[in-house]
């Protein structure tokens, strides 16, 4: 999981730190002070994963709109960033067990607008990572600041082109033992040659380092999915209530779009399951003799769709018509269906209407119950969600109050979580979705004279104490500002 970004020269963020912790992140803070730059922040890079950087720069807007102003029409010409976390990885051993092993990883980069040529490259990337079969070394190896493997690369400006150098500045060969390059030949100078010869004939030097070096290891892979997993979420009811084709792929999008294609991959997903059951069960009957129909779920319990980055188990289904039941008009009995003239999905819930109840289509419902079920989806069924912006609007304070229940009940539960990011992060202005977070939630972002801060409240435990003593809630704190200053 991605535990600290540093970040300098991107639009608001000028020497701006922050610090994430496993489960709820919500930035507060005035109109203004950076809260969406931060969240354009991890999509960037998540983008800077799977296209050159000149292009990901030139998708948000350009150098004006992407590197830092200042004053009048002066623009800076370099983003640093450094990104820190870490993880676990199982592996299975000799004795048909399993280990666990922790890592951590250290990703700095800076990309550099060379005004000379009109580009924008990668001045310097640098990439560490630690791994370590036990906690205790991990910690030890981080107050020595010992590394595993530290790699880097430095481009230096020729005439008109840039040239880039790659070395490996340390590397610990035994815990790369399982390195498949082929080998040249040239013994002299052994597999640290090896890599440095391969990472300058196959990296893109308009790409992360990591990408060209994920072979190298297990934790690599998983270090591009932390930092490459930014998406951001900002549903808006007119999109998510669309018909979507068929074959449109599953997953929630940016604006909410994508909601009937995701929903009918949920149903699709408890058919297959059910066929699964069936068969098991059948099988289970033939060998034992034994009579009834009990469902069985063992072994079927998780699958994740990693092609459409959807996250879909046996729960995801109940999970959402759960969801629904918060609303008032009490909602129930989703289904999706094909039109077999337009190919179009047909997504309808059923409402009260008179003494019974009506089926009616996604599109006819209030632009809060839409956005509440986007929402919810988008929660269970992403593997990525790690940014939902100003979730409040259109949204009862009640379902508020629901909504960071249900975050909390996905990251308290492991079984949930499998394959997902470990936290999320909301931006918000809502004095009811406040009162109830917990203080120790909250990031506080500021704007000190065009310069984004942002900092966690120091006092935590006094601030819960005097919600516990007076009941004064911590919206309420918010709202009269004295959150900002604990
Ligand atoms: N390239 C840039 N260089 C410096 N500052 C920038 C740049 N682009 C935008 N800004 C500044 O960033 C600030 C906007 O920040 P942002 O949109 O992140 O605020 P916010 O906290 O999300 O506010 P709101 O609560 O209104 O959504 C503005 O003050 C704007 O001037
Ligand atoms: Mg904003």
């Amino acid at each position: 999981m991605l535990k600290s970004l540093h970040i300098d020269g991107f639009r608001s963020l000028l020497n701006c730190s922050i610090e994430i912790r496993p489960g709820i992140n919500i930035l507060v803070g005035p109109n203004g002070s950076g809260k969406t730059n931060i969240v354009m922040f991890l999509e960037f890079m998540a983008r800077m994963f799977d296209r050159p950087i000149a292009e990901t720069v030139n998708e948000f807007g350009g150098v004006g709109q992407v590197f830092s102003r200042f004053g009048q029409g002066m623009i800076g010409t370099s983003i640093q960033a450094r990104l820190v976390g870490g993880g676990t990885i199982s592996a299975s051993v000799n004795n048909g067990g399993r280990a666990i092993s922790y890592f951590e990883y250290d990703y700095a980069y800076s990309a550099v607008f060379l005004k000379k040529i009109e580009a924008v490259h990668f001045g310097k990337q640098t990439f560490k990572i630690r791994k370590s079969a036990t906690r205790k070394q991990l910690s030890s190896m981080r107050r020595s600041d010992t590394w595993d493997l530290y790699l880097s690369q430095k481009a230096s400006i020729q005439e008109n082109h840039v040239d880039h150098e790659y070395r490996i500045k340390k590397m610990n060969t035994g815990k790369f033992d399982r390195i498949d390059i082929p080998f040249s030949g040239n013994a002299a100078d052994g597999m640290r040659g090896e890599i440095v010869r391969h990472l300058e004939q196959s990296h893109d030097p308009e790409f992360p380092i990591l990408l060209a070096c994920r072979f190298l290891s297990p934790e690599i892979s998983m270090t591009i999915d932390d930092l490459s997993a930014g998406k951001v979420i900002n549903i808006i009811p007119h999109i998510a209530k669309r018909s979507e084709d068929s074959a449109a792929p599953p997953g929630i999008g940016r604006d909410g779009g994508g909601l009937a294609a995701t929903l009918h991959a949920v149903k699709r997903n408890d058919a297959s399951l059910e066929i699964e059951n069936r068969e098991e069960s059948s099988r289970a009957n033939h060998s034992s003799g034994d009579v009834g129909n009990v469902p069985r779920y063992r072994g079927i319990s998780k699958r994740v769709n990693r092609k459409h980055d959807l996250h879909l188990d046996i729960n995801t289904s109940l999970h959402i018509e759960a969801a629904l039941n918060f609303l008032e008009d009490g909602i129930d009995d989703l289904r999706v269906e094909i039109d077999p003239l337009t190919n179009l999905l047909n997504v309808s819930v059923t409402i009260p209407s008179g003494d019974g109840r009506a089926r009616v289509p996604l599109r006819l419902l209030s632009d809060g119950a839409v956005k509440w079920l986007a929402i919810v989806t988008a929660l269970y069924t992403n593997r990525s969600v790690l940014v939902i912006e100003e979730v409040e609007n259109f949204l009862h304070p009640l379902l508020q109050k629901e909504f960071l229940k249900i975050i909390r009940e996905i990251f308290d539960d492991p079984y949930e979580m499998e394959g997902r990011s470990g936290f999320i992060i909301l931006t918000t202005h809502s004095e009811s979705l406040l009162n109830s977070a917990d203080p120790s939630e909250i990031i506080v972002v500021t704007n000190n004279s065009g310069e984004t801060k942002t900092r966690r409240p120091r006092r935590v435990k006094q601030i819960a104490d005097t919600i516990y003593q007076t009941g004064v809630r911590l919206g309420s704190m918010y709202v009269s500002g004295v959150l900002e200053d604990a």
